[in-house]
């Protein structure tokens, strides 16, 4: 695959079907790791929270030509407002190991930074191996534990 065919890019935020599809696939990122994950079905998704909260999101696409390979979604916080969270990271199986993902995360980090953030913060799985990895390379370091007690 030619990696300089990969565009990274907004979404328009005027084209209801490429908000869509951003909507499908972000609810369905955690299939990834849990295939038991209930996801909606495509045509009942609801892209409208995306346009609502327009104003606080970095919402970036990888495509190829019209296909969407990859998005990453961040969000300022008004709660904590030297501080981005990193909403979602996913690259399409067929294009990964490809430098996508590492070229997403620089655009969003590229974005924190233009919002005059002092950091970034995200949720990993603890199983996520590759997630955590690619996080410590790119300088994240772990600062709180979810615990679960399976019932
Ligand atoms: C995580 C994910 C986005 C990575 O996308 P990608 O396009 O394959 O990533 P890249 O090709 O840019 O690789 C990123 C880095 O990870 C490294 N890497 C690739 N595969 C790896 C693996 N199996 N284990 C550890 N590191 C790996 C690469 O060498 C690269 O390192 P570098 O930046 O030092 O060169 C992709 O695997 C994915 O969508 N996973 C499922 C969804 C997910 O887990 N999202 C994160 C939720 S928190």
């Amino acid at each position: 695959m030619n990696d300089h065919s990969i565009q990274i890019r907004d979404v328009d935020f005027n084209n209801e079907v490429e908000l869509h599809e951003l909507a499908y696939l972000y609810a369905a990122v955690p299939l990834d790791w849990d295939a038991s994950y209930a996801v909606q079905r495509e045509a009942e998704i609801n892209f409208s929270w995306l346009l609502e909260k327009r104003d606080t999101l970095k919402c970036l696409l990888a495509t190829l030509g019209s296909k969407i390979v990859g998005i990453h979604v961040l969000q300022t916080q008004s709660q904590r407002p030297h501080t981005c969270f990193i909403k979602t990271l996913w690259v399409s199986p067929d294009f990964r190991g490809e430098g996508i993902g590492s070229r997403l995360k620089a655009a969003g980090e590229q974005w924190v930074r233009e919002t005059g953030s002092k950091a970034m913060v995200t949720h990993v799985m603890v199983k996520n191996s590759k997630m955590l990895e690619i996080n410590r390379s790119k300088g994240f370091v772990p600062t709180k534990v979810e615990m679960e007690k399976k019932l």
